[in-house]
């Protein structure tokens, strides 16, 4: 057992500081080999350093969910208004066209489903993510969540190994172990753990305190929109996560179960590169959905 009794609180975040880097806009890449920076680059759009990612992975664990049925209906007209495309193998080669030309951000493990215990998972074989292109490969790590603890690190640190090897960023997903608090204490750790083993990426949950989580990960944060909230929340939930130090977000059913998709991503996109605030955003939104439904 760690000795835990003389832990200190983490309480001096630099917050307004702005982090030292060298000449390059991803946040904690600055020495990367080239392959890693060009792939970090698909995904961070040099002039904003942000991006919005589009996650439609969610198949692997829950099977067909509301807005994933039909990917090539659903999913493919989002493409092009999405930075980067966040799935598993499976849907990448049977349901979206190559042509479409977007950094793919690879699902890159796979195992127990929500029929079971999740994140008791494996590694998918490098080489075929190297097949698929993939920009960057997303690996679950599942902190204070018994074995599957374990089985997630070592899995995160394979694929930073691999990654590193062949020059593609890791994205460390943060899963919630079953007995822990979605606060900010339990979210900087998972953060910080995933970038400590080698993430180029986290992707973790918005909450109180969020700044905290931002400030002391030293890779881009990206948030996951969780479940779906009536869309002026999910933006102003946008809004505040690249306000307290996000750098994009990776969000799925926030925008795939959205009452008019096509409206929702650019909306996101908004609030993500332009600084639209939310009414602005919630407008945007409003605005594009008449258009298109009396396009219709
Ligand atoms: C599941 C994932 C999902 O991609 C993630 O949760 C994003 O989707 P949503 O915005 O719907 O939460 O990584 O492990």
């Amino acid at each position: 057992m760690a000795d835990t009794d003389g832990f200190k609180e983490a309480s001096d975040f630099g917050f307004g500081k702005a982090v030292t880097q060298t000449g390059f806009h991803v946040k904690g890449a600055s020495n990367a080999d080239w392959g890693m920076k060009d792939r970090l680059s698909r995904i961070f759009n040099p002039k904003t350093g942000r991006t919005v990612m589009l996650a439609f992975d969610h198949g692997f664990i829950m099977g067909p969910t509301s807005g994933l049925e039909r990917i090539d209906l659903n999913i493919v007209p989002l493409t092009e208004y999405a930075d980067c495309l966040m799935c598993t193998r499976g849907i990448l080669r049977t349901s979206i066209p190559p042509q479409v030309n977007k950094p793919v951000c690879l699902r890159s493990d796979a195992g127990s489903t929500i029929l079971t215990e999740l994140n008791r998972n494996v590694l998918i074989d490098i080489e075929d993510a190297i097949r698929c292109n993939a920009s960057a490969m997303a690996v679950m790590f599942s902190a204070g969540d018994g074995e599957q603890e374990a089985i997630t690190a070592a899995n995160l640190t394979k694929a930073a190994d691999l990654g590193n090897r062949y020059g593609i960023p890791v994205m460390g997903v943060t899963a919630v172990g079953k007995q822990m608090a979605r606060d900010a204490r339990y979210f900087a750790l998972a953060s910080r753990v995933c970038a400590e083993n080698g993430a180029s990426i986290v992707k973790t949950y918005y909450c109180d305190g969020f700044e905290k989580i931002a400030a002391s990960c030293p890779v881009p944060v990206v948030i996951a929109g969780g479940k779906k909230l009536p869309e002026p929340e999910a933006l102003e939930l946008c809004y505040r996560a690249i306000n307290d130090g996000a750098c994009g977000v990776d969000m799925g059913r926030n925008v795939f179960q959205s009452d008019a998709p096509i409206a929702m991503i650019q909306a996101v996109h908004a609030v993500v590169h332009d600084g639209l605030n939310p009414q602005q955003a919630c407008q945007l939104y409003e605005d594009l959905k008449h258009e298109l439904h009396a396009a219709d």
